[in-house]
């Protein structure tokens, strides 16, 4: 069984992660944090309890961070325009939403459930990495207590999705990121490299609707506004499903090539939020800021049609 915690910004590929993590017969959701990102953290908190209480999950929620790590920062990037203005598809979440939230920052609630089953704690983070990095500077040795880190973010061998150079969860934190990549544990990094392949189509959905139950139709119908701005904006039928797909990389990393090296992220100036990984093998950098850092796993290849029938087949069979 896979103890994890959920850190994330719904969004509406986050909720379908979110009912994936939910609803897979491996996985032990212990908590949810949240973080601001596709909207701000009032939204995406209410957001998380809404999806809690119409799909009847009993994991705590924790909220999170409102702002970047570095209070200098301002994220004026409206993810909104993929979202939708309350980030679930305007599908007309109440405005509050009687749900209970753990008393604790997320940063908290992370280490504190982290040091409650030291070694054995996957954390999933799709979202900006604020609270993640807010937990290491708290409590470094925490680091050493957690089993791995997996989170959606980043692109490096294709371009951004804000801006060419930067991915949005990295380029809406760049430091919180940074620090996250060169804290000594084991991070899976899922970028674009592999999520912008894992197109789920609508005519996909819609047969998973047909098959599953009425959170299903939920899910569905909160993705409609999402899968209209892959259609208009990037010409795709159907859409991205960035986070389920870090997710999945948990259950199933066979469907996935893996290539190890330090990353860093660029901070400031026209790439700001650019991931880079730093070759293991052939040419040597010497004095370079990426030298001494520990080794990462960034996700190149993924086996995508794979991926789409361990989505639905955790969120439609529960298996
Ligand atoms: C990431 O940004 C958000 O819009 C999505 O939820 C995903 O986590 C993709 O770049
Ligand atoms: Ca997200």
């Amino acid at each position: 069984m896979h103890k994890v915690i959920f850190d994330t910004d719904p969004g509406v590929d986050d909720a379908m992660a979110l009912l994936f993590l939910h609803r897979h017969p491996d996985i032990d959701l212990l908590g949810v944090t949240t973080v601001f990102g596709n909207v701000g953290v009032d939204l995406t908190t209410r957001n998380a309890q809404f999806l809690h209480r119409e799909w009847e999950i009993p994991a705590p929620i924790a909220r999170g961070a409102e702002k970047t790590m570095d209070p200098l920062r301002t994220d004026d990037r409206a993810a909104s325009v993929v979202h939708g203005a309350d980030g679930l598809g305007n599908i007309g979440v109440p405005e509050t939403i009687d749900w209970p939230l753990d008393p604790r920052p997320a940063y908290q609630f992370i280490i504190d459930t982290v040091r409650e089953h030291p070694g054995e704690v996957t954390l999933i983070a799709v979202g900006r990495m604020t609270n993640l990095a807010l937990a290491v500077k708290a409590d470094p040795d925490f680091v050493g207590l957690v089993k791995e880190v997996i989170v959606m973010g980043g692109a490096f061998d294709v371009n951004g999705n804000v801006t060419p150079a930067a991915e949005a969860n990295i380029h809406g934190d760049p430091e919180a990121a940074d620090l996250i990549f060169i804290t000594p544990w084991q991070v899976t990094i899922v970028g674009l490299d592999v999520t912008m392949k894992t197109i789920m189509s609508a005519d996909y959905l819609a047969g998973m609707v047909a098959a599953g139950d009425k959170s299903v139709k939920l899910l569905s119908d909160l993705s409609q506004y999402y899968i209209e701005f892959y259609r208009s904006r990037a010409g795709l039928d159907g859409m991205a499903v960035h986070d389920s797909t870090a997710c999945v990389y948990l259950v199933r990393p066979d469907l996935f090539t893996v290539r190890g090296g330090p990353v860093r992220v660029v901070c400031g100036g026209i790439a700001d939020g650019e991931t880079i990984q730093a070759p293991e093998t052939g040419r040597k950098f010497i004095g370079s800021p990426w030298d001494g850092q520990p080794s990462q796993f960034v996700l190149t290849g993924v086996q995508a049609e794979k991926v789409l029938d361990v989505i639905r087949a955790a969120i439609v069979e529960g298996r």
